[in-house]
């Protein structure tokens, strides 16, 4: 069965990634594109051949050939959104981070329970193949206990140290109220995101520290973290927008041995997998790379979920989980202190 898609803002990510995967995959049919500017949108609807474009999101929700809403908007308006397209009976994937605050991300799972419809968050890692045949060689034993692990993603421009305020419909970025982060928002999110996916473990204490600097630099752009998970293992996380030649590598260190992914935190589906243990050593590379790839592959795992009523992977509970570290974060880069992070219900 095919089902009817909807973006819910029409900003870069979702003309260079979201609208093409869309397109790109089985079974999905590009319905309805929202933007606040109709023009937009219909330039938008026109580039990436969706059926009708709208400058109401009301509208928008009462078109009966819209299953699914993926909600591309500033991050302050995740909360909102979800909420009127679950009332609308709408499936929801929803761009990370899922909310800014915990009850928010609470009420998110808690609506779309309420009116029997799926929620996703759009943690596109998830979707590397390298990333779940490393979840499958952790599960299976190979490394051991897993004591340590780490990941970074980090962007930046060459000779750049602090990049300018963003302008025009990017400004948002700029501001703690609409981002509710700076780097951790986004990018960290997924790294937390992806040691959760890997490790099968919640994350129980964090501790932050960053560049942000009072009102001067209210938002961060490199962010460390270290994480306590409830097995035992220790991680740390790095999410930068300062760093031009970054590893975007992700390593788990075990009592029998070491599994690596190599420049696989990213947009683009690439890189290695590397595993040198007692009982299995390995190396699979990634290529071509593939702008699309992840994408395509998250809309076609949503549509499965839909259709065969699961649970989706990643979860709004999954979402909450990373709102929850990202909230402790800030907290934790705030105060000066380690943050625990109880476990909350929805
Ligand atoms: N998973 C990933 O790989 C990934 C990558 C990038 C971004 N993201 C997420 O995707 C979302 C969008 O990011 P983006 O980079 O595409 O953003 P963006 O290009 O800066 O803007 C998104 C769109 O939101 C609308 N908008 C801007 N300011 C607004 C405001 N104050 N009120 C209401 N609408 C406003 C604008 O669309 P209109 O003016 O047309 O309404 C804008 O084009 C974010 O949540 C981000 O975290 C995810």
């Amino acid at each position: 069965m095919t089902l009817g898609w909807a973006i819910v803002s029409v900003g870069r990510h979702a003309d260079r990634r979201m609208a093409p995967a869309i397109r790109q995959a089985q079974d999905a049919d590009l319905v309805a594109v929202y933007s606040r500017d109709r023009a937009r949108a219909e330039e938008f609807a026109r580039r990436h051949g969706a059926r009708v474009a709208y400058d109401s999101l009301d509208d928008l929700l009462r078109d009966s050939r819209v299953d699914v809403v993926y909600i591309a908007s500033p991050n302050h308006l995740h909360a909102p959104y979800a909420e009127m397209a679950a009332t609308a009976e709408k499936h929801v994937l929803c761009e990370k981070p899922m909310a800014l605050t915990v009850e928010d991300a609470v009420k998110m799972v808690q609506a779309c329970r309420r009116h029997g419809v799926r929620l996703g968050v759009a943690f596109h890692l998830r979707h590397h193949p390298g990333h779940q045949e490393a979840r499958r060689i952790v599960q299976g034993g190979a490394l051991g206990t897993v004591a340590l692990a780490t990941a970074m993603w980090g962007v930046g421009q060459r000779g750049v140290v602090f990049p300018g305020p963003r302008t025009g419909r990017e400004e948002w970025w700029d501001h703690p109220e609409m981002a509710g982060a700076g780097a951790m928002a986004a990018y960290g999110v997924h790294c937390v995101d992806l040691l959760r996916f890997l490790l099968r473990e919640e994350v129980i204490e964090v501790a932050a520290v960053t560049d942000a600097h009072g009102s001067e630099r209210p938002l961060e752009y490199l962010g460390v973290m270290a994480l306590r998970f409830q097995g035992g293992t220790l991680g740390s996380a790095f999410c930068s927008r300062r760093i031009p030649d970054p590893r975007n590598d992700c390593h788990l260190y075990g009592s029998q041995g070491r599994l690596s992914v190599l420049d696989t935190l990213s947009m683009t589906l690439q890189g290695i997998l590397e595993v040198t243990s007692r009982i299995l050593t390995t190396s699979q590379t990634y290529q071509p790379p593939d702008d699309v790839g992840m994408y395509r592959r998250m809309v076609e795992a949503f549509e499965r979920v839909v259709q065969h009523e699961e649970e989706p992977d990643a979860s709004g509970v999954d979402g909450l989980r990373a709102v929850q570290v990202m909230v402790a974060y800030g907290e934790s880069a705030r105060t000066g202190r380690a943050v625990r992070i109880e476990p909350v219900e929805a």
